[in-house]
């Protein structure tokens, strides 16, 4: 019987000879792909699928339990090898380490704990915790016995969590005490409390304790973490799975306020996972892989939990950020731990660009084989200096462009084994087939070209739904142009074939490699009582990518006092979370719109990256005085 490893492609041939055999015969190459895999029960078709509708089932009534897949499957081949290797906060703290082994018993008891309070498959629980091992405890918990869980970004505000457990209507919630955040401590339990007072669905809380602060309790509802498991089993049972029964939601911000909850299944998105794994890093058994993402992110899911543990890796979890105590604290865990593929954003590359050279200078990064970047388009500078400083000019940069809804990675290239290329994600991965329109939704032949990126045909791990709300899904990504997945994302195309990613085509931003939709963060403005209407714009940011810029009217603007916009950006903070506050709050007295009332966002735009010459026609606009209006109080900003 053939393994994983053995779909591995380590040439460029062998990627040519993939990726048509994937276009050619999708399934036939899928279904050797999850035959590698452990499943209770054969699926029936590889793949049923209806872009119309839509749906996507892969893996049709195949039973399965991804936790035996991520853990019992390498317990038995080899039960101490390490799987995680966790950094913590403050250097001088104890790393800790789980081998296969004591991974699946900790995950079994707390899957024990969740049955205890009558958690069974199907609930939603949503876990809003710190950067420890307990989080990837707690998601492979859920997943042991089906429950779905719904991790939240612990950097997310009480109202953004209140609504994303309101949302999926999750029974439990798993948290902490705190967080430690650099020299930081954030109060976990009590934005927690805040949150579940507007939540009826909430029926325990679960509480980790890190930090040991203070917290508010109520013994109706709290039980620490560490008396929930006390006394219980080391062994759970795998609940039996459904391929297509979801796994898990996460949320992504949309074009509209509501953020979307992105349902994964279970079996297609293990396979995608591990199969995108194996193969971007070109990971071996002996490496030591560290991503540095959150696992309240996609990033974090797919490749920090499912897909290196679908495929037996050892992975380094940190739990601090990369300014703390110093600037050197990615290169100094990179030396520590022999860390041989470093995956990280664009965002964190351009922070560390803007230090002394010297922070590097000082650790060995010889056992560095491999480097990523993923979030957002990575611009020449930031890939030169990752490619100088941390890959001393011989280490592959794989740049890898994929969604919270994708699951996993779609256009990359696979490290040292395809050609890579500055700023360019390059190719499709196999079982990718990717499509370029042109402004009529019209697919471009010509090789080199700009256009809309959409991919033709379904993969393992693409999103099945957004949860309550399958209609949203359909006109999101599936009504813009028929029969074709739309991202939402622009793209050039060089003469090679090769993708270069340009940028969202709608009213999402990405800041700081937050995908962040302006619609919410306008509602959050408007809340304000002093706020009549708002927008939102992205402009260029040499750390961020994007920064934010509010336009704001106010109600009376001769109550302009200095305090207002720290006021303003406060209300974005409690509603969504710090890293949705503005950087920059103009006050107008209109904003440009069309004389349908539509605002014209993309003049917005470029007011605020200062390209005042490339405003086009406005004399169409309902208001074109008000533009000159705004460039008068943008000179005096
Ligand atoms: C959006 C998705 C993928 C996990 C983290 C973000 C942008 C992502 C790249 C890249 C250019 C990228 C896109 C995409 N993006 N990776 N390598 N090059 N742009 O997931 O929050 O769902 O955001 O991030 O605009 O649509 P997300």
């Amino acid at each position: 019987m053939k393994k994983l490893a053995d779909f591995q492609l380590r040439s460029q041939a062998a990627y040519q000879e993939a990726y048509r055999y994937s276009v050619d015969n999708p399934t036939e190459f899928w279904a050797e792909i999850a035959a590698t895999f452990q499943w209770q029960q054969p699926w029936k078709n590889v793949l049923k699928h209806d872009w119309t509708t839509p749906s996507t089932e892969w893996f049709v009534e195949g039973k399965l339990n991804i936790t035996e897949n991520c853990l019992d499957r390498h317990v038995a081949e080899h039960p101490d090898k390490e799987a995680l290797i966790w950094e913590p906060n403050d250097p001088n703290d104890t790393v800790q380490r789980y081998t296969y082994k004591s991974l699946l018993e900790a995950v079994s008891r707390f899957a024990n704990g969740l049955k205890s309070q009558g958690i069974k498959k199907g609930d939603r629980v949503c876990i809003y915790m710190p950067m420890v091992p307990e989080l990837t405890i707690a998601v492979l918990a859920c997943a042991r016995i089906g429950a779905v869980h719904s991790v939240v970004f612990a950097g997310f505000s009480s109202a953004a969590l209140a609504a994303r457990i309101n949302d999926a209507g999750c029974v439990l919630l798993v948290t902490a005490d705190g967080a430690f955040r650099g020299d930081k401590k954030i109060p976990l339990k009590s934005i927690a409390d805040e949150a579940i007072a507007q939540c009826d669905t909430i029926k325990k809380c679960i509480v980790f304790q890190r930090t040991f602060q203070t917290v508010e309790w109520n013994n109706r509802k709290d039980i620490w973490w560490h008396d929930f498991i006390d006394g219980l089993s080391d062994k759970c049972a795998p609940t039996l799975m459904d391929a297509e029964d979801p796994l898990f939601i996460l949320y992504t911000s949309g074009s509209t306020g509501k953020p979307k909850g992105m349902v994964h299944s279970c079996g297609g998105y293990m396979v995608y996972t591990a199969y995108t794994f194996m193969n971007v890093f070109q990971y071996q058994p002996e490496d030591i892989y560290w991503c540095t993402a959150d696992i309240g992110w996609i990033t974090g899911h797919s490749y920090m939990v499912y897909g290196p543990l679908a495929c037996g890796a050892t992975s380094v979890h940190f739990e601090g950020v990369p300014s703390y105590p110093k600037w050197n604290r990615f290169w100094e865990i990179c030396e520590k731990h022999k860390v041989t593929q470093f995956y990280t954003a664009p965002t964190a590359i351009r922070s560390l660009a803007k230090h002394p050279t010297k922070l590097i200078e000082d650790y060995d990064l010889s056992s560095l084989k491999v480097l990523g970047s993923v979030g957002e388009p990575i611009n020449d500078e930031a890939w030169n200096w990752y490619n100088t400083n941390i890959g001393k000019e011989i280490v592959p940069i794989v740049d890898t462009w994929w969604q919270t809804e994708t699951g996993g990675v779609l256009i990359s290239s696979l490290a040292g084994v395809t050609p890579q290329k500055p700023t360019y994600a390059t190719q499709p991965l196999p079982g990718i087939q990717v499509a370029l329109l042109d402004q009529n939704g019209k697919p471009i032949i010509e090789k080199e070209a700009e256009g809309i990126l959409t991919i033709n045909y379904p993969w393992p791990g693409i999103a099945r739904t957004i949860y309550g709300d399958h209609q949203r899904y359909k006109e999101v990504y599936f009504s813009a142009y028929n029969g074709r997945y739309f991202p939402g994302d622009g793209a050039l195309r060089d003469k090679e074939g090769n993708y270069r990613i340009t940028g969202r085509v709608d009213d999402v931003v990405i800041v700081s490699g937050h995908n962040l939709g302006t619609a919410p963060i306008e509602n959050a403005l408007n809340e304000h009582p002093a706020v009549v209407e708002s927008a939102v714009v992205g402009y260029p940011h040499s750390i961020k990518g994007n920064a934010l810029m509010a336009y704001v009217i106010l109600y009376d603007s001769t109550e302009v006092v200095p305090s207002l916009v720290d006021e303003i950006r406060a209300t974005v903070a409690s509603q969504i979370g710090p890293i949705a506050k503005p950087d920059r709050v103009l006050f107008v007295s209109g904003l440009p719109k069309t004389r349908s009332g539509k605002i014209m966002r993309r003049i917005l735009r470029k007011l605020a990256a200062g390209e005042n010459d490339q405003l086009g026609d406005i004399s169409t606009l309902l208001n074109p005085a008000v533009v000159e209006e705004i460039i008068q109080s943008l000179s005096k900003e």
